[in-house]
């Protein structure tokens, strides 16, 4: 049987009169790559807030490694975060320097490393992401692709347990977004105690890297199942994303 990395059993959301999560409830295996797709403003961001304890639900629960985490007080909750590495949507990167201290950042702040064990770290994290010699680029002089890429390097440098992608590959060219792809697969087969959690809107990428997929629609969980599953679903609301038509009950 496969292991549960995460578990998120009817979880609600609003703000104010708008209903975003009506009732999710969802599985993520542990040491895989699981994808969450759904069209804009469904509430994919909104979701992976709710995992990573930024935000928390009006109802319903969330259990980390089988601790529910919505029971915990704040302090608790900012400690269950550093077992989290988060790639946000625009990249979140410090403009203002350069790739080797952003990749750096998070140990610095959150560590007890000496600047040479820091270094050590930084430069493989840099080299897993094809950026062995781009260390001391300016942040704002990157390409949107070289970009997610720091991105990665900093979520995962303090070998986080979940590594969590806020559609990684959007504004990319189509070659960029297979190598951003191939990253997010490299990364996780290349530590098995990992366990990924992407947010995407691009089917092909989806097919591509998931070993799970889950749809998000008007505020639930539709579908859920392996690439095979969401090709072959007679479900017309899945079938008209999955195939990308402006015709269908999805208006
Ligand atoms: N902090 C907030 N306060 C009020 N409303 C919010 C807040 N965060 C999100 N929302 C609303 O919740 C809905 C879902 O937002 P969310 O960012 O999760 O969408 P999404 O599925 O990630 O969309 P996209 O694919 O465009 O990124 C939106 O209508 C948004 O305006
Ligand atoms: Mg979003």
């Amino acid at each position: 049987m496969k292991k549960v990395g995460i578990e998120l059993e009817g979880l609600q959301k609003r703000f104010g009169a708008q209903e975003v999560l009506r009732g999710v409830s969802l599985e993520i295996p542990a040491g895989e790559v699981t994808v969450i797709i759904g069209r804009s403003g469904t509430g994919k961001s909104v979701l992976l807030k709710h995992v990573m304890g930024l935000m928390r639900p009006d109802a319903g629960i969330i259990r980390v490694s089988g601790q529910d985490i919505t029971r915990l007080g704040d302090a608790d909750l900012r400690r269950e975060r550093f077992r989290f590495g988060m790639v946000f949507q625009n990249a979140a990167l410090f403009d203002s320097m350069n790739v080797y201290d952003n990749v750096a950042f998070p140990l610095r702040e959150h560590s007890k490393l000496s600047e040479p064990q820091i270094c050590l770290r930084v430069e493989a994290m840099l080299a897993s992401v094809g950026l062995k010699d781009a260390g001391k680029k300016q942040a704002n002089e990157l390409s949107g692709g070289m970009r997610k890429r720091v991105g990665v390097a900093r979520a995962m440098v303090r070998g986080p347990e979940f590594l969590l992608y806020d559609e990684p590959t959007t504004g990319l060219d189509p070659i960029m977004t297979a190598q951003i792809d191939a990253l997010i697969r490299d990364t996780q087969d290349a530590n098995p105690g990992l366990t990924s959690l992407v947010i995407s809107h691009d089917m092909a990428a989806t097919f591509r890297i998931a070993d799970k997929i889950a749809m998000l629609h008007e505020g639930r969980v539709i579908l859920e199942g392996t690439a095979e599953t969401f090709r072959e679903t007679d479900d017309p609301r899945v079938r008209q994303f999955v195939e990308g038509r402006l015709e269908g009950p999805i208006q």
